[in-house]
């Protein structure tokens, strides 16, 4: 009796990643002038989003952004992009997406400037200044 031996083909798969670099995006210069994209994991940018929030909530910008309190308070959902520009200190922008008391979407833009030098107390938000904030209540579909 002959025993027939099957070899199992193993099919090794190979995963092809897709090594597309994204389009554009040099690393960022120093003292390039323009506005240059920051992580929004950064910590001076999640300290520029809640003091976005304090200062909405507390209608503290300026009387820019009373009306984004018309649903009630908002809170953050998520920080959509950040970009930082030198200036007499760093000015950030940021895209935000927040929530009001009546679960209304909220999308917040807010350029606020940062001076690091005016930190006090371990608090950042004395070193945050509004300088434009612009909101939309988008449309639920
Ligand atoms: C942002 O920072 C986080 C934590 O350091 C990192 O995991 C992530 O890859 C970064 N994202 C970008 C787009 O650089
Ligand atoms: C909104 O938030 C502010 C600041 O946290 C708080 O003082 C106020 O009571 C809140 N208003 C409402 C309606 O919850
Ligand atoms: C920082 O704390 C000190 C001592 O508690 C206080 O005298 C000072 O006014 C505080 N500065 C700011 C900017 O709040």
């Amino acid at each position: 009796m002959r025993a027939s031996f099957f070899l199992v083909a193993i099919a090794v798969v190979t995963s092809v990643a897709a090594t597309t670099t994204p389009p554009s995006s040099p690393p960022a210069t120093p003292n390039a002038g323009g506005p240059t994209p920051v992580n929004i994991t950064d910590a001076t940018v999640q300290a520029v989003a809640k003091f976005v929030v304090a200062s909405a909530n507390t209608n503290q910008c300026g009387g820019k952004c009373s009306g984004i309190l018309k649903g009630g308070n908002v809170t953050l959902v998520k920080i959509n992009s950040a970009t930082q520009t030198l200036a007499a200190g760093k000015m950030y922008k940021l895209c935000m997406q927040m929530v009001n008391t009546q679960a209304k979407k909220v999308s917040v833009k807010a350029t606020v400037l940062y001076r690091p030098w005016l930190v006090a107390n371990g608090t950042m938000d004395a070193a945050m200044k509004f300088v434009k904030v612009s909101f939309t209540f988008p449309k639920a579909r």
